[in-house]
Order: structure tokens, then sequence, then C-alpha cells
């Protein structure tokens, strides 16, 4: 008799919810690449019933929320509309699910993040490893923070300082919203800012981040739109307390052994990281002023490493798999 062997290797079953949005659609593509997890369901609104390509090959068929038991994923990935989702993340909880919420309803700075790990994986690994529920970061801040907080926490910056955050960010961070300001025409060949006063909501949790470090700053955020459909580039400009003889330094030893945070002597582009689970990050000296400035530049995609790959980190951690798997570097 002849003996068979085989190497079984149990996938786990995870959800999507907002599967047809820019970000829902990058996640499931991810899923359907990973090698130990598989899509239990994704849901969608208006779009229930549809079938949809996804990036990089594969097709998914949408279901509506109603229609599924969230039960049946060990772990869920929401991605809907701020306001939506904090709602369905408790109804996928009171299932046993765990659950990445890549909207702003549960994130640090926020009103209702009690005790919820803010996944900016790199900054709050321990947290999120044991995490039952975890609140993914925004796109702009995951781009300002990560170039931000290594300055901070080693005390570089000077206290009381002003870090000006200018970033531009490609249109499917908006969403796949119908709005005028949105329409092709509106939006290529040209360059606006938008969310201008300091006012934009990404504010509360790069304020509430920056809150915890032992440096007291004030954080001057513009955001701006880009005519191209994916990436973030931040140039952020920060007083120290003292000239930097090699500022990319305290950048390189904090992210030494960081697979996702690329530190570089280069300019980052957004062609450098477009479909990537990366940070690209650089540093320049200012010349010509009378306090020692430096000015980083941070380029991220926003759907992978501002949205779904991030949340993909998350998941890994939270599944006790390595955070790598399944993700783009
Ligand atoms: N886009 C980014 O770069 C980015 C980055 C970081 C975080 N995020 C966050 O991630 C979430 C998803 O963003 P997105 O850009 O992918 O949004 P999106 O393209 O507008 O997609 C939203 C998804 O939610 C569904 N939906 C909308 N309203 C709903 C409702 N009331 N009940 C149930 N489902 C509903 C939509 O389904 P139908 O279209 O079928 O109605 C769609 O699947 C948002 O909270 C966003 O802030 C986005």
């Amino acid at each position: 008799m002849r003996h068979e062997y085989a190497l079984y290797v149990h996938k786990i079953p995870v959800g999507v919810l907002g599967a047809s949005g820019y970000a829902g659609r990058e996640l499931c593509a991810l899923i359907q690449r990973h090698p130990r997890l598989t899509l239990a369901y994704a849901t969608a609104n208006s779009q229930r019933g549809e079938t949809a390509q996804l990036p990089g090959g594969g097709s998914v068929t949408f279901v509506a929320a109603d229609d599924v038991t969230l039960g049946h994923a060990t772990l869920a990935f929401s991605a809907l509309p701020h306001g939506a989702s904090a709602e369905w993340v408790a109804r996928a909880r009171e299932d046993g699910v765990k659950v990445v919420d890549l909207s702003a309803d549960l994130r640090i700075g926020n009103g209702s993040s009690d005790g919820i790990p803010y996944g900016l994986t790199e900054w709050n690994r321990q947290a999120v490893r044991g995490a039952t529920l975890v609140a993914n970061p925004g796109c702009y801040p995951t781009s300002a923070l990560m170039a931000i907080l290594p300055l901070l926490e080693q005390g570089l910056v000077a206290d009381g300082a002003t870090i000006n955050i200018n970033a531009a960010s490609g249109v499917t961070g908006a969403g796949l919203t119908a709005r005028l300001d949105l329409l092709f025409g509106e939006v290529t060949e040209n360059f606006r800012a938008y969310g201008v006063g300091n006012g934009h909501r990404h504010l509360k949790e790069m304020r509430a981040m920056v809150a915890a470090m032992p440096t007291d700053v004030d954080l001057i955020f513009t955001p701006h739109l880009l005519p191209v459909a994916r990436g973030i580039l931040s140039t952020i400009t920060v007083p120290l307390r003292a000239p930097l003889s090699d500022p990319l330094a305290p950048f390189a030893a904090r992210y030494a052994n960081e697979p996702f945070i690329e530190v570089s002597p280069d300019l980052p582009e957004l062609r450098h990281v477009q479909g990537r689970n990366v940070v690209r990050l650089t540093v320049r000296r200012l010349e010509g002023v009378r306090t020692p400035t430096i000015q980083v530049f941070s380029a991220i995609d926003n759907l992978m490493k501002g949205a779904a790959g991030q949340a993909m980190q998350n998941a890994n951690l939270m599944l006790g798999l390595d955070e790598t798997m399944g993700l783009p570097a």
C-alpha cells in the first residue's frame, strides 16, 4: 500500500466589512494572496450582489452585511466609513470576532478609544499582539507620525516648537465618494490644498500620539490633493534643540530592524512606495534659518501602509502569525 503524505495547513477565516471600497478591495486582494488566511465574507452596501475584479488579479462577490454571520470569521476588518463602522465593530465583537477597524471611530484622540490599541504597528507592537480590537491609523497620520516620533522620543525637538506637516495625497484617499470636486476634470492637471486652518480630523490622532512623548510641541497640518490615484508625500519641518551632525541617524537607529520602514539618503517618491507596505523616509538639514531645523520627507501608499497593508500587519500579530506574512515589502 502506498502512503501519501500531505502537509495540511489550516487557513484562518477572515471577513471584510466595506469590501467594495478602495481599502476593502485592497484587503480582499491581500487576503486572497495570504498563505494562512481565507476570505469568509466580503460585505458591501450599494454594491451588494456585484462581483468586482481585485487589484493584482482575482475577483470577489459582495454580500450585504445583514446577510452574513459575522462569527464565521475569526477576525474581521472594518473598512466602513466613519460613523458607520463603530456599530459593526461592536456587533462583530459580540459574536466573538477579533476586529481591525480602519475607520477613525475608535482611534486615539477621537473620544471613544479607551484602552483600544492604536495600530501604528512599529510603535505599538506589544499592545497589538495581545489585542482583540485594534484601531488602524489614518493614512496621513501614518506618514507623519513615522517621521516625527523618533525625533520626539529621542528628545531632539526644541521644547514648544511648531512642527509643520505639508502633505499631499492621491484621490483614493477620499474613498469612493461621488463628489463634484473629485471629478476627473477637477482633479487632473491641478493641485490644491484642502482642510486648511489646522482643523483636519487626522490632527486628533496625531496630537494624541505626540502628547505621549516627552517634548511639548504644536502641530500644523495642511493636506493637499494630488492628481494621482494613490500615494502620500509629506514634507515635515522640525525645529531642533541643537544641530544634528547626522540627521538620518535617529531614524536609522529607531527603525534598524523594521522590515517596512526604509530610511534612505535619497528623497522618497511616490513611485518608490506605490503598491508596497512601506514608509520611505529621508532627512535634510535646512540652511539659512536661525533655529537648527530639519525637514523629514516621508512617502507611503495610502491604501497599503496607510490602510490595508498596516491593517494586515496588525491582523497577523493579533492572529499569532508572522507580522510580515502576505505583505508586499
Ligand atoms: N482610502 C484611504 O486611503 C484610507 C486610508 C486609511 C483609512 N481609511 C478609512 O478606511 C475606511 C474605508 O475607506 P475607503 O476609502 O475604502 O472608503 P470607500 O471607498 O468609501 O468604501 C466604503 C465602504 O463601506 C461601504 N458602506 C458605505 N456606507 C455604508 C453603510 N452605511 N453601511 C454599510 N456599508 C457601507 C461601501 O459599500 P457600497 O459602496 O457598496 O455602498 C464601501 O464598501 C474609512 O473609514 C476610511 O476613513 C481609508
